[in-house]
């Protein structure tokens, strides 16, 4: 069946086409227009600009996505949206959106979570994968562990209790410089520098799933503020690698009770933050130690994207979700 997909939570705005059936699951398109050039100046997303930034490109990527995937509307089967978590005005933009094209054309809605979608995404790049499994989602808004019960239900085992790690990769490039957001020049800077140089304090709360981001960040931020008015000459990669390390040995060290808590023998990492080459290379290192199957999305299926939520959007409507003309978006 073909599915079209939105996504419009934060600033991409993106529309998919997905060909999903027991077979196989085919991208037939996927399209994103990013908003970051417009907030990389605020150094921050600003919701409003979202939002209208969002109401500008929507319809243009709709025709975009059907035309790449060579498909009229009414081949669609169904049509699935984001209606959260994220920034209120910005999700209601393709929920708006997504419901008056179905219903205008006869077509099934789909509430689709947006959580729910990043784990999705690995559906597309690894075809055999198929829960349970525990899944790790790191991105800007969220880092949690879940249990993945079945392709719809999941159960949180564990999160941070403050900043998300993405939030925190952005807050810190801010301070140091880096083009916005921060998370992918991190990534990059910290391969030319000593992991062992800094020593930062750890955001895991020992024994537990949880992690707390928000004192390191500020650890860091400190670190390079009183460094300059010091006048000291700061080493960025120095910086950068001793955080990142931080915050990958801290999530890392996590998975070993978590497979432990769930029983699974499979990990999946989701979210804009597991693009970050040391996570994924340190959460590889983790799986081998306990015999684990490691998955992670495809690079471009990281980040904000339509298919993913195709995805989902597929597992859902087979599950009989179907939204009606009172579909709200939520924030939280
Ligand atoms: O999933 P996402 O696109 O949006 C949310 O749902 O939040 O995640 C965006 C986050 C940003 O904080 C960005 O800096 C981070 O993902 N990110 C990375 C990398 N690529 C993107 N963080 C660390 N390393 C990367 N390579
Ligand atoms: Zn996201």
């Amino acid at each position: 069946m073909y599915i079209l997909a939105f996504e419009s939570s934060c600033d991409e705005t993106a529309c998919a086409v997905c060909e999903m059936s027991d077979e196989g699951r085919i991208v037939k398109s996927n399209i994103i227009a990013s908003q970051v050039d417009t907030h990389a100046l605020y150094g921050g997303v600003v919701p409003e600009i979202a939002s209208r930034a969002h109401i500008e490109v929507i319809s243009k990527i709709t025709y975009e996505a059907l035309d790449t995937a060579g498909v009229t509307l009414d081949q669609i089967d169904a049509i699935a949206v984001t209606n959260g978590p994220g920034l209120i005005g910005a999700l209601l933009v393709a929920v708006n959106f997504a419901k008056s094209l179905a219903f205008a054309n006869n077509i099934p809605l789909v509430p689709v979570d947006h959580i729910k979608g990043h784990i999705a995404g690995n559906y597309i790049t690894h075809q055999e994968l198929k829960p349970p499994f525990l899944a790790l989602v790191v991105s800007g808004g969220h880092t949690s562990f879940f249990d993945v019960k079945s392709y719809t239900e999941l159960d949180e085992i564990g999160s941070t209790l403050d900043d998300a790690a993405g939030e925190c990769f952005d807050k810190i490039g801010r301070v140091m410089g880096l083009p916005y957001p921060g998370g992918y020049a991190m990534d990059m800077l910290a391969r030319k520098g000593d992991k062992n140089a800094i020593k930062f304090p750890s955001p895991s709360i020992n024994d537990t799933l949880n992690l707390s981001f928000s004192g390191l960040k500020t650890a860091v931020i400190n670190y390079i503020n009183t460094a300059r008015q010091r006048g000291e000459e700061l080493c960025e990669a120095d910086i950068a690698s001793s955080f990142t390390k931080t915050v990958v040995e801290a999530i890392s060290s996590k998975i070993g009770l978590a497979l432990a808590k769930t029983g699974y023998d499979k990990v999946v990492i989701a979210g804009g933050v597991s693009a970050n080459s040391h996570l994924r290379e340190r959460i590889l290192e983790e799986c081998k130690k306990f015999g684990a199957e490691f998955y992670a999305p495809d690079l471009k299926l990281c980040g904000d994207n339509a298919v993913m939520i195709g995805a989902q959007g597929y597992y859902e409507f087979l599950a009989g979700a179907r939204a009606d003309e009172s579909l709200n978006a939520y924030p939280s």
